[in-house]
């Protein structure tokens, strides 16, 4: 089954959210300020950017492949430029201009990842940082969705780049300081009926993956358990960073 960003765009909001965390941990390590320029990089509907804007008052750009999210996005960050183009090509963007270019759970679904980091590397400043927040294969590995959904876990450890892929990409791009590192962000007491929720809304492209009937007994699962003791999740962050 395919997974489409246009069709999902009207139920986006309801499943995803900025996590303020990662948003403080990205504007400290680039030191971003009113007057930066910031892009995200597959922005979805705009949560982060507007959290960056709400937090620093910097210049706020996007790029996503998807139509009907950026139309979200515009609603969502009147003061943000937001442009459709594919994550390796960047083309309309100008070159040597932003302080920080991040992105945020979009890198399983490029291509090509050493062009889009070339290309990201290519619209930085001088000193300008580029972060990418992906899940690492360990961690794929201990998700709740693999447990509850466990024919999740051979597509999603195949189309994830673990940790070593993104570094070895940022190094190859010459990108200096380059570090990884994982950020906590604390537990989710309420994570069965959020996850029944996304599960059933098809809310995150893994239950693209999968077949209904599996989407359902994951869900059953998940129930029995809720039955037992709370569903909770430790909530993790697994990102690579890099200088230009
Ligand atoms: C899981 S969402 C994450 C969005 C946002 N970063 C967030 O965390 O809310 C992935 C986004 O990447 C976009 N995307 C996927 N492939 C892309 C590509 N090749 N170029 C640009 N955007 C892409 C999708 O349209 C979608 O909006």
């Amino acid at each position: 089954m395919s997974y489409n960003y246009d069709e999902i765009c009207q139920i986006y909001d309801d499943v995803r959210e900025a996590d303020f965390e990662i948003v403080k941990f990205m504007v400290d390590k680039a030191g971003i300020t009113k007057e930066s320029h910031v892009l995200e990089v597959g922005c979805g509907t705009g949560n982060y950017l507007k959290l960056v804007h709400n937090m620093t008052k910097s210049k706020i750009w996007g790029v996503d492949q998807s139509l009907g999210i950026l139309s979200k996005a515009r609603e969502k960050c009147c003061d943000g430029k937001f442009i459709q183009d594919d994550a390796s090509e960047l083309l309309n963007l100008p070159n040597s201009t932003f302080s920080l270019v991040f992105m945020v759970d979009v890198i399983h679904h490029i291509k090509d990842i050493d062009k889009t980091f070339e290309s990201i590397k290519r619209i930085l400043k001088d000193n300008g940082t580029l972060i990418v927040f992906s899940d690492s294969h360990e961690h794929i590995r201990n998700r709740l969705t693999s447990k509850y959904f466990p024919e999740t876990l051979a597509p999603e450890l195949k189309r994830y780049p673990d940790t070593s892929q993104l570094t070895n990409s940022l190094l190859s791009n010459e990108f200096r300081s380059v570090e990884n590192g994982i950020l906590e962000l604390g537990q989710d007491q309420n994570y069965g009926a959020k996850l029944i929720d996304i599960a059933t809304k098809r809310g995150y492209s893994m239950f693209g993956l999968i077949s209904h009937d599996e989407i359902q007994k994951g869900v059953d699962r998940i129930k029995q358990d809720m039955l037992m003791h709370p569903v909770v999740y430790q909530q993790r962050a697994c990102y690579v960073l890099g200088k230009k």
